[in-house]
Order: C-alpha cells, then structure tokens, then sequence
C-alpha cells in the first residue's frame, strides 16, 4: 500500500475507534478476554440480534462455564439451552467443536485464527474474531455487516458474495487494523454495521467515517454492497397435530437434516381435510385421533423454507400408545424438551385451546 493510503486508513481507524469508544454497547461477552466465551458469543451472534442473544448467552455460560463443561454436556442439553435461537446446526457443531477440543487437544483452546479454522463449526468469520477479540491478534472477521461498510467505504462494487472479493474485503480490513486493538476495531465495524451503515438507508449524517466513504462521495450507497439475488424461500404447507391421549401428548425427535435433534408434534406434509389428515395421522404414528380441529395457523421462515402450519387438535384414547419413534410425553415433560420456535407456536395455540377432542 502506498504512503497516502496507509495514512487515510490509519485515520479511518482512529475515527472509528474513536466513536466506538463513545458508542459501544456495553455487552456480557465484551472485554471479557475469554476466548470461549467469545467462541459462544460469536456463534450465537451469526444471523441473530444482539439483543435476542443477550439471554441465552447469560443462561450458556452459567450452566456451561468452560469447554470443558460444555464437552461433558449431552447435545440434548446443549440444544435446550439453544431452543428458540433457530440455526440448531449452530448449537450441534459448538457442542462437537467443545468435544474435540477436549479429546485432540486436553481441552487446551487454539491459540491462534489458524487454530480455531480446524474446529468443527468455526469458519474464517468465527476464527477471526475469537483471535482479534479475545487473543489481540489482527485477523479480520468479515460478516454481513463488516461487508456493507468495506464495500460502502471503500468503494468496493463487485460481487460482495464472491470468495476473491471476500478475500479482498478481510484485505482491507487488516489494512485498517491497529496493533494495540484489532479486537475493538472489528467489533466497532459491527457496530457501525448495526447502527449507522444499515442496509436499504444508512445513516450518513451520524456516521464517523463520513468524511472518508467512497459511496458517499459517489452518491450510491443504498446500491451496495453488490449481492446476487437470492432465490426466494420455498413455501411448504404442514398440518401439524396436538394429539392428547389422557394427559399426554405424542412427539418425536427429528432425524432430518432441518432441526435434527429437536422435538416436533406429528407433522404431514400438506393442508389437508380432516378426514384425509386423519388417515395420514394414523399412519404416520398409529394413532385413531378423532374430533381434529383446526385450531390457527402459523408461518416459521428458515433460510430457504418457510413452513405454513395448520395447528390441529385431537384426542386419541387414553391408554392408546403411538408407534415409533413418537412416543408420550406429559406438558410438564414437554417443557424440558428442546422445541423449535414453530413448534412453540402450536403448543400454545393448542394448549391454549383448551380441553378439546380428549
Ligand atoms: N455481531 C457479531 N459479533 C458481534 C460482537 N462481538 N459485537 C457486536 N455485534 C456482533
């Protein structure tokens, strides 16, 4: 890099920080220098808001303090702690991630971005910002919001979701990395990308980087960073059944890529007549349900899916067992079972509901 732009990138750093240092947001995992407790922060942080995060890493850490912990916990424990945080897989590979640390390496955490990059789950993103966070290393961690503002800032009007460009974004980055706080600067461009330099219309006039933003000159940041469109998500319609026989309730345990590990009611594909959702029940888990009735609705978007669920209930006889793999749980059973959020949603349309079809 020449002279003049290693001194505007210096500068730009030194504004940046400067806001952040008035601005941060005061967080549990910040200047913690914990790189586990950072390695959770970030994993839960992908694709979810700070604020939905703040609970359930409070609830992680105190129940699962260390790797070690976390490696002797059971996965369904690890994904009760997780439910309603969406993205399971996330919650799976930290788990795996917690395991292998112990058993290849006596529960001694990577020292290093390199490291952290061989343990299950952990991408360049994850990597990056354990190592500046937490070990004061000068990694970048590039995520959606760190791409907005290099793009915007540095004039950056390629394809965003290109593997070179990404590179070359991670290049700038470490191009503004101050040796005393790498960790800071990468959390104030998430700041800055949460707050200021929003998607669709960015702030500018409350922005420290104004006076430096390429797109700002250039009058086009509402047009960056360059994405391809995405194709939409594939709406699939379920009938999803609340079946009571006496107190209980059947559920199984999904197997299936999508939510593999966590608890769902009987499910059919479709929306269906009751009479023909009667039929595919009892086939499904060998149940005789009888007065089904509709009882809502409701949607749960995935990142290529959105399910639209028709809530049913039913009752079954009281003594009736269901086949395999579903098996009877009690509400209170239910409780300590790990949910999806749209599985959530029906149990309490159902339960809610009242004392119908038993
Ligand atoms: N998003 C992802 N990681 C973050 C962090 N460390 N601080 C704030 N927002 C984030």
């Amino acid at each position: 890099m020449d002279t003049e732009r290693k001194e505007s990138a210096a500068e730009c750093a030194a504004a940046l920080l400067a806001w952040y240092d008035a601005h941060r947001r005061t967080l549990p995992w910040r200047d913690v220098r914990d790189p586990y407790a950072t390695w959770v922060s970030e994993i839960m942080l992908q694709q979810t808001r700070v604020e939905t995060v703040i609970p359930y890493f409070r609830r992680f850490m105190a129940d699962f303090p260390d790797v070690a912990a976390l490696a002797a916990a059971d996965e369904d424990e690890v994904l009760k702690h997780w439910e309603g945080l969406g993205y399971y897989s996330r919650a799976r590979n930290l788990h795996r991630g917690a395991v292998q640390i112990m058993e290849e390496h006596g529960g001694q955490l990577p020292g290093d971005a390199a490291g952290w990059r061989a343990v299950c789950g952990v991408g360049s993103y994850t990597a990056g910002a354990i190592a500046s966070i937490a070990l004061g290393q000068p990694a970048a961690a590039v995520d959606g919001n760190v791409v907005r503002v290099i793009a915007r800032l540095t004039g950056l009007r390629e394809n965003a979701a290109a593997p070179s460009v990404r590179r070359e974004i991670a290049a700038r980055c470490e191009a503004m990395m101050p040796g005393d706080r790498p960790g800071d600067l990468n959390q104030a461009l998430m700041d800055l990308g949460a707050g200021i330099c929003l998607p669709g219309t960015p702030r500018c006039d409350r922005c420290p980087l104004a006076a430096f933003c390429d797109a700002r000159e250039n009058g086009d940041a509402e047009e960056l960073p360059l994405l391809p469109r995405k194709a939409p998500p594939r709406e699939i319609p379920w009938d999803v059944a609340l079946i009571r026989c006496g107190g209980k309730v059947p559920v199984r345990q999904r197997t299936e890529a999508m939510l593999r590990g966590l608890w769902v009611f009987p499910m059919a594909e479709g929306h269906s007549a009751p009479e023909a959702l009667a039929a595919s029940l009892r086939a499904l888990t060998g149940l005789e349900v009888r007065g089904l009735r509709c009882a809502g609705e409701a949607r749960h978007v995935f990142t290529h899916r959105i399910w639209r669920m028709r809530l049913w209930v039913a009752g079954a006889d009281e003594d009736a067992v269901p086949a395999a793999p579903f098996r009877l749980v009690t509400e209170a059973e239910l409780s300590g079972l790990a949910l999806p959020a749209a599985m959530r949603a029906a149990r309490r349309i159902a339960f809610d509901d009242g004392e119908e079809g038993s």
